[in-house]
C-alpha cells in the first residue's frame, strides 16, 4: 500500500516541484496539498506542468497528522510551528526550510530569532530530540532513515558542502571562499520587485555578503572546524540552476592527486554526486530537473590552492530532490525512487 504524504506549501517551487517528482513515484499517494493564500486555487492554475483538476488544500494541522509523512516546504516561520506540532505527534517529517539546521546559537546569530524549540534544533549538541540533518551524502544517511524530522539542507549548503567536506582535511583554516550562483527560482514563487524579468534578465548580480543565512549553515556542516569562510552569493539571470565556486589553500604535502583521490573515495558509492575528471567543470543545464550533483576540483601548485565547482538543480538536490531522497529513507524506501531521471539538456 502507498504511503500517504501530506505537502505544505505545495503551491511554492519547492512543493510543486516535489508534485512533479511524486507524479512517478511508485509507493506514495500525495493525499494534500496545502497551501496558505493559494487554498482554493487550482493547482494548475500556477503549474501548467500539473495538469488535471487537483486544488490546493488548506493547512489542517489534524488532517496532516494522519498522513505517514508531511513534507513542509514553506517559510521557516510556520514550519517552526508546524514541524514541532507533527513532531510531538509522531509523525515523520521533511522540512525545507531552516527552521531546524542550526544550533540554538546558530539560529540566533544567522536568523535574528531565539529558536521556540530548543531541543530540535538539528545543529546543536545540547538538543536531546534534535532534527537530522539531511545531507546523506555526508554521513546522515542512517540517522535520517532513524529520524522523525529532518531538516533538508539549504540549495547553496547542499552544493557548497558536497564540493568541500571531503577536502576539508587538506585545507588550511580560515582560507575558505565561496563563490555561488543561483537561478532566480531561488527565491521562491512570491512577487519580489528585484526578480521581475525586466530587472533580472541580461543582469548578473551579487547580493546578502558578507553575512548570507547560509554561510552560518555552510560553517555549521563542514565536517571539521575549518573556521570562518567568506561566501558570496549571486543572482544569474535563469530559472534554476546553481554553482557553486569554492577556493581554499591547502596544507603542505596536499598535491592534485591527494585532492582527486579525497573525491573519489567519498563519492564512489554515491548515486547521486558524480565526480568529474579534473579540467572538465560541470554545468548547470546538465543537471536541470535532476537530484543529481557534478562536481570537480583543480589544483594550482602555483598558488596551492584548489579551485571546487559543483553544479545542482537549485530545486532537485537543493531542495525537493534532495526532501524526495530523506523521504525515501525515512520511509524506508530505495532511497533513489522517483529520483532516477537525469537532467535536461541542452
Ligand atoms: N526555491 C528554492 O530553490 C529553495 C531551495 C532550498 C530550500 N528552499 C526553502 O524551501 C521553502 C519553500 O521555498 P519556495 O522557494 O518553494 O518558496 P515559495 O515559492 O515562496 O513558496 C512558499 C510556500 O509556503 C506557503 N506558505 C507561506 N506562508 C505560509 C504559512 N503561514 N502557512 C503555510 N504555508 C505558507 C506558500 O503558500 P501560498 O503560496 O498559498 O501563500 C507557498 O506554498 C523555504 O523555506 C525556502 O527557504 C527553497
Amino acid at each position: 500500500m502507498a504511503h500517504r504524504l501530506g505537502i505544505v506549501g505545495a503551491s511554492g517551487y519547492g512543493g510543486a516541484e516535489l508534485l512533479r517528482l511524486l507524479a512517478g513515484h511508485p509507493a506514495v499517494e500525495v493525499a494534500i496539498v496545502a497551501a496558505h493564500s493559494q487554498a482554493g486555487t487550482p493547482v494548475s492554475d500556477l503549474f501548467p506542468n500539473l495538469a488535471g483538476a487537483r486544488v490546493f488544500d488548506a493547512v489542517d494541522l489534524d488532517a496532516l497528522g494522519e498522513c505517514d509523512a508531511v513534507v513542509l516546504a514553506t517559510p521557516h516561520g510556520p514550519a517552526l510551528d508546524l514541524g514541532a506540532a507533527l513532531f510531538d505527534a509522531g509523525v515523520p517529517v521533511v522540512d525545507l526550510s531552516a527552521a531546524f539546521r542550526l544550533s540554538v546559537e546558530g539560529f540566533a546569530t544567522w536568523y535574528g530569532e531565539d529558536h521556540p524549540r530548543p531541543d530540535l534544533a538539528a545543529g546543536d549538541p545540547a538538543a536531546d530530540r534534535r532534527a537530522v540533518y539531511g545531507l546523506p551524502e555526508l554521513g546522515f544517511r542512517d540517522a535520517v532513515r532513524a529520524a522523525t524530522l529532518v531538516a533538508n539542507p539549504g540549495c547553496y549548503p547542499t552544493a557548497t558542502l558536497l564540493g568541500l567536506a571531503p577536502l576539508v582535511g587538506l585545507l588550511q583554516p580560515g582560507s575558505i571562499v565561496v563563490d555561488a550562483k543561483s537561478g532566480a527560482s531561488g527565491a521562491g514563487r512570491a512577487a519580489k520587485d528585484s526578480l521581475h524579468f525586466a530587472h533580472v534578465h541580461g543582469d548578473l548580480t551579487a547580493y546578502g555578503a558578507p553575512a548570507h543565512r547560509h554561510t552560518g549553515e555552510i560553517e555549521r556542516w563542514l565536517p571539521a572546524d575549518v573556521g570562518p569562510i567568506t561566501f558570496t552569493p549571486h543572482l544569474v539571470p535563469m530559472s534554476r540552476g546553481l554553482l557553486a565556486t569554492a577556493y581554499g589553500t591547502v596544507v603542505d604535502g596536499v598535491d592534485a592527486a591527494a585532492i582527486a583521490d579525497a573525491l573519489d573515495i567519498a563519492y564512489a558509492h554515491e548515486p547521486f554526486v558524480h565526480v568529474l575528471p579534473p579540467g572538465t567543470f560541470p554545468h548547470t543545464k546538465a543537471l536541470a530537473g535532476s537530484n543529481g550533483c557534478q562536481l570537480s576540483a583543480v589544483f594550482d601548485p602555483r598558488t596551492r590552492r584548489v579551485t571546487v565547482t559543483s553544479a545542482i538543480d537549485n530545486l532537485g538536490k537543493g531542495a525537493a530532490g534532495q526532501a524526495l531522497q530523506n523521504l525515501n529513507l525515512l520511509l524506508g524506501l530505495d532511497e533513489t525512487t522517483g529520483l532516477t531521471a537525469i537532467g535536461l539538456y541542452p
